[in-house]
């Protein structure tokens, strides 16, 4: 069972010490993040073990860490890793803690996936490289595997060796989460100066706070204070306004109203309208959506690619017309391992899967692509400047069934849910930033396109991809125009 943690409702005072290097809101706006499972995703010796989906399959902070190669080729900034404290190690009804959110002991380190010098190592090689760190963390829970009445918690280290750290047994009311009982500030504090010292002793740029939507909303701001790195706080709603009361209290929340709204129109079970309507209200709802983090699937939900696409296309063109939307929406983009690999494993844990499965092949599609979106939304934000394009909303210029056009910085972005068995009829563009007269070239295959009059273009269908339009004389560090010239005309004569 989760044994809910005591938390205090008024703040205590507290010292600040030791305030580190902490990356902020600002500056975790400009990075993409790759989530992994330790677990699931290298072993040390790069070994690929076969393994029991709940059990623990070798992963390691260490191989982790000999695999940044094929993470930062892909042009990602930052990593998010999977709960790094000690777990219950039991083999449960669910298995076994090899994910990491079952902590039994926020003083250790998860002995499974290396040691204090490992963590440390992944961390310093991190940030060698350019890179940030992300960890998850709980701090609602620790874990028992005994029944309610029989839980010993002498084996909690101290202040945990009670059962009086810890609330009864109760079910939580989620739309009012004022709870009846006491809540300890010792406790709070305790926990909260556990992930102080993480964070200190590992140089951890930012955090992912798992279960926030479980913990009052005056602990969350503490824990925010406290900390001082940017928080992302995990708060399972579809509601905007509900996920939006967690931003204030800490920095960002990973965007689960976008999440189902993204997953209903790439699947085609809604219109786009209904994405625009979303990423509108956050854009006007939460006090930052530029912070918010975005995601396509995680580890508790099915992949992205295990969607049969109701009546659309279940391929690769699909996949890669979210990521689009993923990496150029108002927010942080997250891609979750295996992804690149299209990865098609439903619900938990089957979702799960060791990525060494996939011998991390860099030639395949999606892997390529990521890098390309990655490079290009750095690009477009050194032609906006850094300042305004990672705080410039993104709008829209028109969404239906199959399409929606969507603009920011520099760009103008014609995504599509057909995949590549329905015939993608192309989609007109209209009031778009650009000029009459304008040539205009697609970054993901390099066509061409004048402008008309009120910034109206037909963006032509590319059989089911996604269009990436610039303005030609930007296009140039993506596309050999020369080349790309000389090849359209060949196509021209020879037809
Ligand atoms: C890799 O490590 C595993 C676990 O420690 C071990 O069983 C295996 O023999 C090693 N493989 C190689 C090729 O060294
Ligand atoms: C864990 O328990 C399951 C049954 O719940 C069993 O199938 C599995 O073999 C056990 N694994 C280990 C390593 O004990
Ligand atoms: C918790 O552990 C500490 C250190 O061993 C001990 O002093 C304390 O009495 C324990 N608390 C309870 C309630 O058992
Ligand atoms: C929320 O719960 C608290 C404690 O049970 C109660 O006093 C309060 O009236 C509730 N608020 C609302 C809006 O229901
Ligand atoms: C969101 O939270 C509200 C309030 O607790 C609840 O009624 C609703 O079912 C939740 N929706 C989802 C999709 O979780
Ligand atoms: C494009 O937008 C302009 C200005 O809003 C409008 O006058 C024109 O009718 C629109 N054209 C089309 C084809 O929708």
């Amino acid at each position: 069972m989760l044994l809910d943690l005591k938390q205090v409702l008024v703040g205590s005072l507290t010292i600040l010490i030791d305030v580190v290097q902490a990356k902020t809101a600002e500056e975790w706006k400009e990075l993409s993040i790759y989530q992994v499972v330790t677990d699931r995703f290298a072993t040390t010796n790069l070994s690929a073990p076969q393994c029991w989906i709940r059990d623990y399959c070798g992963g390691t902070w260490k191989g982790l860490e000999r695999k940044l190669d094929y993470i930062q080729n892909m042009g990602f900034d930052a990593v998010w890793i999977s709960p790094v404290i000690h777990n219950i190690d039991v083999n449960t009804t669910w298995g076994f803690a090899y994910h990491g959110y079952w902590g039994d002991d926020p003083y250790r380190l998860n002995e499974h996936f290396g040691t204090p010098e490992d963590l440390k190592s992944l961390s310093d090689s991190l940030h060698r490289r350019g890179m940030s760190l992300m960890v998850d963390v709980v701090i609602n829970h620790l874990s028992s595997n005994a029944a309610p009445q029989d839980v010993n918690y002498n084996l909690f280290p101290t202040p945990f060796n009670t059962s009086n750290a810890f609330h009864r047994p109760c079910v939580i009311d989620f739309a009012n989460q004022s709870r009846s009982e006491i809540e300890d500030a010792a406790i709070l504090d305790a926990l909260i100066d556990s992930v102080v010292d993480l964070v200190a002793k590992y140089d951890i740029d930012g955090i992912r706070l798992d279960t926030a939507r479980h913990v009052p909303k005056p602990s969350l701001s503490k824990f925010q204070q406290r900390v001082g790195v940017f928080v992302t706080g995990e708060a399972l709603n579809a509601s905007v306004p509900y996920v939006a009361q967690y931003q204030g209290p800490l920095d960002s929340a990973i965007n689960y109203p976008l999440w189902y709204a993204l997953v209903d129109s790439f699947m085609g079970r809604t219109t786009f309208d209904f994405l625009v309507s979303v990423v509108k209200s956050e854009q006007v709802t939460f006090s930052d959506a530029h912070a918010l983090t975005n995601f396509l699937d995680n580890q508790d939900q099915p992949r992205f690619a295990s969607y049969l696409g109701d009546g659309r296309g279940d391929d690769v063109l699909r996949d890669e017309n979210a990521a689009t939307f993923l990496f150029f929406v108002t927010g942080i983009p997250i891609i979750y391992y295996g992804f690149e690999q299209r990865f098609n494993g439903g619900s938990d844990p089957v979702n799960r899967e060791t990525m060494w499965s996939s011998g991390y092949d860099t030639s395949v599609p999606l892997y390529n692509y990521l890098t390309r979106l990655n490079a290009v939304r750095k690009y477009a934000a050194s032609i906006s400047g850094k300042d305004v394009f990672y705080s410039e909303d993104t709008t829209f210029l028109g969404s239906g069934v199959t399409h929606m056009a969507m603009q920011r910085g520099p760009l103008v972005i014609v995504l599509t849910n057909v995949g590549e068995h329905i015939v993608d009829a192309g989609y007109t563009v209209n009031g778009s930033k650009f000029s009459a007269g304008d040539s205009l070239t697609d970054l993901v295959s390099c066509d061409i396109v004048k402008v008309g009059a009120f910034g109206t273009f037909t963006s032509p269908s590319n059989g089911g991809k996604a269009r990436i339009w610039i303005k030609t004389e930007y296009a140039r560090k993506f596309c050999s125009l020369g080349n790309r010239h000389s090849s359209a005309r060949v196509r021209e004569l020879s037809q």
